[in-house]
């Protein structure tokens, strides 16, 4: 019989690569998706597969849909996605943002406990949840000072150890990943990657003359959500629940990848990027550049995009679209 997963969070960018990596692996796949009063493109990124999945509406801070659906289902496998996935904006909603990624992730987990006892839980933990500490040998892994400097690292490590916490008490299968940024084609473009490529992009066909950021010194690990979500899965074939981080190893600052971004596109930078304070945060997670060496050693998981191959499929898709 195929095994049946249950996604939190399916219409975002992770949660339809998930999707669609699940499929092919023969899975049946169930997803929650949140109400939105706007609902042209809200379930664009799934257009393929629709007529594979089953979707019902639901929300992880609604205990009784969470219930409604995990009894009915009750999945082998469950993957909570579903999160305010923005840093900037939960300094804006950091209560929203609380209730969604820390008591949201307890209430699926709850729920799991309670109806789907024998799944394996999977918990999107963040790299974010680190802030500022760093190793002696500048990495991040497993075994890190946790330390967050936003109430979205806030929040996701309330669920980062809950989930531990569960697994212990309860001997449930749950397991974190604790995956470093990751991108592509289907990224929003309020994340930085997306919003770089979409307006250079633009100003190389004329029609903008500025780009404004925030902190461009930052730095980042950035991979690829494909390659990510493999991982999430491996993680659940795991012969016992764990914490894992994923990542590169590689990391760049918003500057390097202005720099190469408008490289590519045939242009300086320098002429278009402009700084405007209404980007930058509250506090900044200065450095990430994680050592997933666990993951490469126990899972056998290996990226397949480099961080060029990454950026080339993020422009192609930005420059098919009509301006
Ligand atoms: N979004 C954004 N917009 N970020 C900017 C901008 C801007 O105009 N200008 C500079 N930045 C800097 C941010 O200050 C940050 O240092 C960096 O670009 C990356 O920002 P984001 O792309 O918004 O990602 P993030 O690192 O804050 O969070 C992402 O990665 C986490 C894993 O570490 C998100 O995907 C989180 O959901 C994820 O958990």
């Amino acid at each position: 019989m195929a095994k049946k997963a249950l996604i939190t969070g399916i219409t975002g960018q992770d949660g339809s690569y998930l999707a669609e990596h699940l499929l092919s692996l023969g899975y049946e796949v169930y997803g929650l998706i949140r109400r939105n009063s706007i609902t042209e493109n809200q379930q664009s990124r799934l257009d393929s597969i629709a007529p594979l999945i089953h979707t019902e509406y639901g929300d992880v801070s609604d205990v009784s849909t969470i219930d409604r659906v995990m009894m009915r289902v009750r999945p082998d496998e469950v993957y909570n996605l579903a999160a305010q996935s923005h840093v900037r904006i939960s300094f804006d909603v950091p209560q929203y943002t609380a209730q969604t990624n820390a008591l949201g992730a307890l209430n699926v987990l709850e729920s799991t406990r309670a109806h789907s006892p024998g799944a394996h839980f999977y918990q999107a933990s963040s790299s974010e949840m680190f802030g500022n500490s760093v190793d002696p040998d500048g990495k991040q892994r497993e075994t890190t000072r946790m330390v967050p400097v936003s109430p979205y690292g806030c929040a996701k490590l309330f669920a980062f150890n809950i989930v531990r916490n569960y697994r212990r008490s309860y001997n449930l299968f749950a397991s974190n990943g604790i995956l470093f940024n990751h991108e592509s084609p289907r990224r929003a473009s309020n994340f930085v990657t997306s919003k770089i490529i979409k307006n250079a992009v633009l100003i190389s066909r004329g029609k903008l003359d500025k780009l404004e950021l925030g902190n461009l010194d930052s730095q980042r690990d950035w991979g690829h959500s494909k390659d990510y979500v493999r991982a999430m899965h491996l993680i659940l074939q795991h012969t016992e629940p764990d914490d894992f981080v994923i990542s590169t190893g590689q990391t760049h600052s918003i500057r390097e990848f202005c720099e190469i971004v408008f490289q590519k596109l045939g242009l300086d930078y320098r002429k278009y990027v402009v700084q405007n304070p209404k980007y930058m945060r509250p506090e900044e997670l200065r450095f990430l550049c994680g050592d997933c060496s666990k993951a490469k050693a126990t899972l056998h998981w290996t990226p397949t995009y480099t961080f060029d191959s990454m950026i080339d499929e993020m422009i192609r898709q930005w420059s098919d679209k009509p301006t």
